[in-house]
C-alpha cells in the first residue's frame, strides 16, 4: 500500500461506520493563547471536549496536520537524530463527542490494524493506565477488560501516567490512554529480547503506533481534575509510523512519505543517504524540517522574528545549518524541495500545491539571508582567532561560542568543527552556561500566570449581538485573573456582548460595562477558542448584578470603515493586478487598515491610482452590505468567495457581499451598512514585507479627510512662500534653474579668487636653500578649494614645503603639502606634521607623507599654526 492509500483506507474505514471525515485545522493556530501551534487531532475539538461548544457532528475522522516543536510536546531535538520522530507529522483521528466510549474505539482500531491493514496480531501490542493515587484515578480494567477480548493478556501491558495518562498541554482536557505499540524487528532479535520489554523503551523498531485516549476529565491550572460533563473519544495515529509499519520498513524515512524528498536530496548535493551516519542525520533533519516549513509557510505563517515566526525560521536555520556543515551545501537548497512536496500532498493539503511559487520564493530568500549571516558568522570566527592567536589562547570562550550561536545562527558542533580544523577547542560547558542563562531569561520574560475560570453564572454559548447591536444587557459567566510579566489582568466572559473579539485582522473593541453603580472599562476584547473574552480594569463588585455592556461606538465605525475598505481594496487589488493577488494578512483598527497580498514586484504609482480610483469609485456607488449569516461553504464559494489559506471554516460560514459582481468575502468581521459611509480611501504607503508579499497601508473616512488636509496644508505654505505663482511646480522648477545658475556662476566666481590667490601665494614663496617654502593663513569657501589649491600648488612649485591655515567658511582646517623629493631626502612627513600643526586648533587629521589635511575646533589658533609651521621650516 502506498501512503497515500493507507491514509484513504483509514478514512473510508470510519466513514464506514459513521464517521463525518473533515479537513485538518490549519496547522499554525490563531485564537488560543495556550497553544501555537496544532500539537495534536484533538486541539480543533477542544471546546467539544469542555462542553463550550456542541458538536455539528457526533462522530468524526480526519487526518491532522501536527507540529511538535514547543511547549509540553516538543521532538526538535530528537528529530533526525533518531528515525521515527518528526515535527511536522499527519495525525490520522477518529473521534467521538459525547458518543462512543472504549469499548469501540478498542474494537475498531484492532479490526483496522489486523483486519484492514493486516499487521501481524503477534507483533502488536497494547497498554492501559496503571492508575494513580495522587490523582485519584484507579487502574483501567475496563479498557483491559475489552482488550482481553481481542489480544493474548501476555500482551497487555500496564503503564504510568507518564505513558497512559495523555493531556495536551498544562490544562485542558485529558484522559487515560491506551497505546497500540508494533514490534518491527527481524525474528533473531525477537528471539533474544521479547518485544514487551522494548515498549515504551526507545527502540526504533518497538514504536507506538496509535493512542487511543479516553476523555473524560479537564485539568485546572491549580493543578486538580475535574470530570466533564460527557465521556469522547481522542485516537491519534502516526501516519508516517504506520506506514512504516505497513510497507514493512526499518525507519519511517524508508517509506514513500520520505523517499522522494531523500532522491532529490541526494540530487542536489551529490552526496548519498544510507552511508555514514553523520551525513544520514542531516538528510533526515532536511527533509523532515522542510515539511515543517512549507507547511507552516501554506497555512499564512511567515518566518520572522517573534513567536511561531521565530519558530519557523529556527527550523529553516536548523535545516540550512546541517546542509552547510555536512552536505557541503553553500548555496539555498531547501527550496528545491517544494515541488515534490506540494505535489506529494496535492489532494490532502492542496493549500501547499496552490501557493507553491509563493512558498518557494519566501524559503528561497529566508535561505539567502541566513546563508549571508552564517558567511558574517565565518568571518567574525575569523577575527576570533586571530584576537586568540595574539594573545596566546588557544580556547575559544563560553561567551564567545555563545555569540557565534545567538547572534550568527552557528551551532555548536560548527564552531567545535571549525575550531578544530584550526587546532582550537571551545568551551563547551561555559556555552552551555550562557545557554541555560538566556534561557532562563526567556522564560521569566514569557511567564503568564494563567488562573482558572471561576464560574458566576453557569452557561457556555456566548452571543455576539456586535453585528447589529453597540449595547447589550448581559450577565457574567466566568471570569480569571492572568500575571503577565507581574501585571494583573482581570478577564471577563458575558452570555451575550456587542464586544468584538480580534479576529481576521480586526482589532477587539474596547468600552464600558456597567455593573450596577459601577463602571467597568474593557480595554480590549479576544477570542479564546470561540469565547469572547473582555480585559477589564478591575473585578465588579457585584458579580451576579446585571451587566450593560457598552462599546466605544466613535472607535468601533471607524473601525467599520477601514474593514468594509479592506474589502473593497482587496477586490481592486485583483482586479488592477491579477487573480494571484491573495490576502496574506491584514490589520483593520480606527487608525488605518493594513493589507498583505501575494504580488511579485513593486506596484507602480499608475498602479495604486488606479486601486485608489477604483475604491473610491465603489465608494460612491454606495452599495448596500448583503450579509449571509449561515450559508453553507460549498454554495459560498460557488458565489465566489474565496477561502483564505491558514483559515478554519466550518460547514456553515458568513459571507459579506458589496456587490454580487465586485466584492464576495468569507467574514466573521463588522462592516458599513454601505459603502459610501466610508467617505473616502487613500494608500499612504505600499512596501515589501517578504519575497513575493506586498504591504499596503491605506485610511479611509476622516483620516483619509486629514491625510488630504495635510497634503493641502503643505502645498499652501510653499505656494505662499513663492508669493502665489500662477503654475506652483513651474515656480519651483525655475527656482532650481535659477539656483544652478547661480551656483555656476559663484564657482566660476570662486575659483577666479582661488586662482588670485595661488599667484599670489607662488610669488610670495621664500626660498630656503632649494626650498620653496609657502606658509599662510588664508580663507576659502569650502574643504574641496582647499584641496584643490594644495594640489595646484604642488603641481606648479619644485621642492614645496607648504602649511596652509585656513579659515573655511569659519571652521579652522590646515593642509601641508610636500614635494615628493624632500619627503625622500629630508624624511618629511605631512602626516605627522599635521597632527603637531592640529593642536592649535583643537584639531586631528592625518594623511600620506606629501599630503595631509586637518579639521579642528579653534578658529583663533590658526595664526598660532603659521608661527608653528614657519619654526619648523627654519629646521628643515
Ligand atoms: N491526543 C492524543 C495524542 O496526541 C491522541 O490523539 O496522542
Amino acid at each position: 500500500m502506498t501512503s497515500s492509500e493507507i491514509r484513504k483506507k483509514f478514512l473510508n474505514f470510519f466513514q464506514e461506520k459513521e464517521h463525518k471525515i473533515v479537513p485538518s485545522a490549519p496547522m499554525v493556530i490563531k485564537d488560543d493563547p495556550t497553544l501555537m501551534f496544532t500539537n495534536a487531532g484533538m486541539n480543533q475539538f477542544k471546546d467539544y471536549f469542555l462542553g463550550n461548544k456542541v458538536a455539528e457532528a457526533t462522530r468524526v475522522t480526519d487526518t491532522q496536520k501536527c507540529l511538535r516543536v514547543s511547549g509540553k510536546h516538543n521532538d526538535l531535538e530528537e528529530v533526525g537524530h533518531d528515525t521515527y520522530h518528526h515535527t511536522m507529522f499527519e495525525m490520522l483521528g477518529n473521534w467521538s463527542f459525547g458518543d462512543y466510549f472504549k469499548k469501540e474505539a478498542i474494537e475498531w482500531s484492532w479490526e483496522l490494524l489486523t483486519d484492514i491493514f493486516k499487521l501481524p496480531k503477534e507483533r502488536l501490542y497494547v497498554t492501559v493506565f496503571e492508575g494513580d493515587k495522587a490523582d485519584g484515578i484507579p487502574f483501567d480494567q475496563e479498557a483491559y477488560d475489552f482488550w482481553k477480548g481481542h489480544i493474548d493478556e501476555s500482551r497487555i501491558l500496564k503503564g504510568d501516567k507518564n505513558d497512559n495518562f495523555w493531556e495536551m498541554g498544562d490544562t485542558g482536557p485529558c484522559g487515560p490512554a491506551s497505546e497500540i505499540h508494533v514490534d518491527l524487528r527481524d525474528e533473531a532479535d525477537i528471539a533474544k529480547i521479547p518485544g514487551k520489554d522494548l515498549v515504551n523503551n526507545d527502540h526504533p523498531l518497538v514504536v507506538e503506533i496509535w493512542n487511543l485516549v479516553f476523555i473524560q476529565f479537564n485539568r485546572k491550572a491549580d493543578g486538580s481534575l475535574h470530570a466533564l460533563p460527557a465521556q469522547h473519544i481522542d485516537t491519534g495515529m502516526g501516519f508516517e509510523r504506520i506506514c512504516m509499519a505497513i510497507q514493512n520498513k526499518k525507519s519511517n524515512y524508508d517509506t514513500d512519505v520520505f523517499t522522494p524528498l531523500l532522491d532529490e536530496l541526494a540530487k542536489i548535493s551529490g552526496k548519498k543517504y544510507g552511508e555514514l551516519s553523520k551525513i544520514d542525520i542531516a538528510f533526515r533533519v532536511i527533509v523532515d524540517h522542510i515539511r515543517a516549513i512549507s507547511l507552516s509557510i501554506s497555512d499564512g505563517q511567515l518566518p520572522s522574528n517573534n513567536k511561531a515566526g521565530y519558530v519557523i525560521r529556527r527550523i529553516l536555520r536548523r535545516a540550512v545549518r546541517y546542509g552547510y556543515t555536512f552536505l557541503d551545501l553553500k548555496e539555498p537548497f531547501l527550496f528545491k524541495l517544494v515541488p515534490i512536496l506540494a505535489k506529494q500532498f496535492e489532494e490532502v493539503f492542496p493549500e501547499l500545491k496552490a501557493q507553491q511559487e509563493l512558498v518557494e520564493k519566501v524559503i528561497k530568500e529566508e535561505e539567502t539571508a541566513f546563508l549571508r549571516t552564517l558567511e558574517n558568522g565565518l568571518k567574525r570566527l575569523e577575527s576570533i582567532k586571530a584576537e586568540l592567536s595574539s594573545s596566546g589562547n588557544a580556547t575559544i570562550s563560553g561567551a564567545v561560542a555563545f555569540e557565534l550561536y545567538d547572534t550568527y545562527g552557528f551551532p555548536l558542533d560548527l564552531t567545535a568543527l571549525i575550531a578544530k580544523e584550526n587546532g582550537l577547542t571551545v568551551d563547551e560547558k561555559g556555552f552551555e552556561q550562557a545557554m541555560n542563562e538566556q534561557k532562563n531569561r526567556s522564560k521569566s520574560a514569557a511567564k503568564m500566570e494563567t488562573g482558572d475560570w471561576q464560574i458566576v453564572n453557569e452557561g457556555r454559548d456566548v452571543e455576539f449581538v456586535g453585528y447589529d447591536e453597540v449595547k447589550a444587557d448581559a450577565k457574567i459567566l466566568r471570569y480569571r485573573s492572568v500575571k503577565n510579566k507581574n501585571k494583573e489582568q482581570i478577564q471577563l466572559v458575558l452570555d451575550k456582548t456587542p464586544f468584538y473579539a480580534e479576529s481576521g485582522g480586526q482589532i477587539g473593541d474596547t468600552g464600558i460595562l456597567k455593573v450596577s453603580n459601577e463602571t467597568i472599562k474593557v480595554l480590549d476584547t479576544k477570542k479564546e477558542n470561540d469565547l469572547i473574552v473582555h480585559f477589564v480594569d478591575k473585578i465588579p463588585a457585584q458579580l451576579d448584578a446585571k451587566v450593560h455592556a457598552q462599546i466605544d461606538n466613535d472607535r468601533r465605525r471607524k473601525i467599520v470603515y477601514n474593514h468594509s475598505a479592506t474589502h473593497l481594496v482587496h477586490a481592486a487589488l485583483r482586479e488592477v493586478l491579477g487573480d494571484h493577488v491573495q490576502q496574506k494578512g491584514s490589520l483593520v483598527s480606527d487608525k488605518l487598515l493594513r493589507f498583505d497580498f501575494s504580488h511579485f514586484s513593486k506596484m507602480t504609482d499608475e498602479e495604486i491610482l488606479k486601486v485608489e480610483r477604483r475604491v473610491n469609485e465603489k465608494i460612491r456607488e454606495n452599495i448596500p452590505q448583503q450579509e449571509e449569516r449561515n450559508i453553507p461553504i460549498e454554495e459560498a464559494k460557488a458565489k465566489g468567495a474565496m477561502a483564505l489559506f491558514g483559515e478554519k471554516y466550518g460547514d456553515t460560514v458568513r459571507m459579506i457581499t458589496f456587490d454580487p459582481n465586485y466584492s464576495v468575502e468569507l467574514c466573521g468581521g463588522v462592516h458599513v451598512p454601505a459603502t459610501g459611509n466610508i467617505g473616502q480611501f487613500k494608500i499612504t504607503t505600499e512596501t515589501s514585507v517578504a519575497a513575493g508579499i506586498r504591504r499596503i497601508e491605506a485610511v479611509t473616512g476622516e483620516k483619509a479627510e486629514e491625510y488630504h488636509l495635510d497634503q493641502e496644508a503643505i502645498l499652501k505654505q510653499v505656494n505662499a512662500l513663492l508669493k502665489s505663482p500662477k503654475d506652483l511646480a513651474q515656480a519651483v522648477e525655475q527656482l532650481m534653474k535659477e539656483k544652478n545658475e547661480l551656483q555656476k556662476s559663484l564657482e566660476k566666481e570662486q575659483s577666479k579668487q582661488a586662482g588670485a590667490l595661488k599667484d599670489e601665494l607662488i610669488k610670495n614663496a621664500e626660498k630656503q636653500n632649494d626650498i620653496s617654502v609657502i606658509i599662510s593663513e588664508i580663507a576659502l569657501p569650502n574643504a574641496d578649494a582647499l584641496k584643490k589649491l594644495s594640489f595646484e600648488l604642488k603641481n606648479e612649485v619644485d621642492s614645496l614645503f607648504a602649511v596652509l591655515a585656513c579659515d573655511v567658511d569659519g571652521k579652522p582646517q590646515i593642509s601641508v603639502v610636500i614635494s615628493e623629493n624632500l619627503v625622500e631626502s629630508k624624511d618629511l612627513n605631512a602626516g605627522k606634521i599635521i597632527r603637531d600643526l592640529a593642536k592649535n586648533i583643537q584639531g586631528g587629521g592625518g594623511g600620506q607623507a606629501f599630503f595631509a589635511t586637518a579639521g579642528g575646533k579653534k578658529l583663533e589658533g590658526l595664526p598660532q599654526v603659521v608661527l608653528q609651521a614657519k619654526t619648523m621650516a627654519k629646521e628643515l
